[in-house]
């Protein structure tokens, strides 16, 4: 049998089938713990987050209050814009460009999709570097493919937390990345491949010739595709570890992209769907607002 992806090490949890259950929920609340006693240490400086939403989204709206919530557990200040679906690309745009310029706000995330007909790269365009704690702008992202310091995206970000508190080795071990998205399949697989981490990464997609060989090829899957119950354990090599990115929203409600009651039975490591990938985006999107409190001074 393959070797396990987490090695046996760690006292974790597991699954009815013996799998390491990345556990998300507790990852981001140690994290976010963490970041609470780090800004009291520093005598409690303001640390600021800015969430800007545009139009009715219903699941947009609760991220967003996620988002809000955990940071106050931070003991962070959140300031919260919120415009309508008709506000237009120029009252967007000087929505966040107020945020940009204000000095006692120190990360800006403006919560996508945004509606139909306005430019979300305009948009992003306005967030100075320090402040786009998404790491989502083409400066953020353009750092990521250099190597250079900066603010790197949340949800591949969180998963790259989640490798490392559950103990499952990448070096010089096989990643397939499932999905092409700038938020997180492209992210991911420089994350992944970059030097330090030293994975070796294959980009897969919905054109991808046998995927479930190739995926059983791989230590490490990273399912970001969007597409409900694609990964099963067909395409699981026993022992490895199984990273779950993907939402759909379905008449059975919302599920990701990996099938887990089949997959749990074989891999080694393998995120819950809900509480796995999604709380670390917020956990991440916090880290990065200290980091970027860090930059501009704040403590
Ligand atoms: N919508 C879904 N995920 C994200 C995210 O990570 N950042 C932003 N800004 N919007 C999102």
């Amino acid at each position: 049998m393959a070797e396990d992806a987490t090695s046996g090490r760690g006292d974790f949890d597991r699954t009815g089938g013996g799998a390491v259950l990345m556990d998300g929920n507790r990852l981001r609340d140690e994290i976010v713990a963490r970041l609470a006693e780090t800004i009291e240490a520093a005598g409690r400086p303001r640390v600021c987050l800015a969430t800007v939403l545009v139009g009715e989204d219903r699941p947009s709206r609760i991220y967003v209050r996620n988002k809000q919530r955990k940071a106050a557990e931070a003991q962070m200040e959140s300031r919260h814009v919120e415009l309508p679906a008709d506000a237009g690309q120029a009252g967007v745009e000087a929505a966040v460009a107020e945020l940009a310029d204000d000095p006692g706000v120190h990360g800006i995330l403006v919560q996508l999709p945004l509606p139909d007909g306005l430019d979300a790269d305009a948009v992003l365009n306005l967030l100075p570097p320090e402040k786009d704690v998404d790491g989502l702008t083409p400066r953020s992202m353009g750092n990521l493919v250099r190597g250079r310091s900066g603010h790197v995206p949340c949800t591949p970000l969180g998963v790259m937390r989640l490798l490392d508190r559950y103990g499952v080795e990448t070096s010089g071990r096989r990643a397939v990345v499932i999905g092409r998205s700038t938020l997180v399949g492209l992210p991911q697989v420089l994350l992944l491949g970059r030097k330090g981490t030293d994975a070796t990464v294959t980009l897969a997609h919905s054109r991808t010739a046998d995927l479930a060989g190739l995926c059983r090829s791989a230590d490490i899957v990273v399912a970001a595709a969007g597409m409900a119950g694609l990964v099963t354990a067909d395409h699981v090599r026993p022992g490895a570890a199984v990273i779950d990115v993907g939402i759909s929203r379905t008449a059975a409600g919302i599920v990701g992209d990996v099938d887990f009651e089949s997959v749990q039975a074989v891999a080694g490591a393998v995120t819950p769907m809900p509480g796995g990938t999604g709380p670390m985006t917020i956990a991440c999107l916090l880290e990065n607002t200290l980091a970027a409190a860090r930059m501009q001074g704040a403590l």
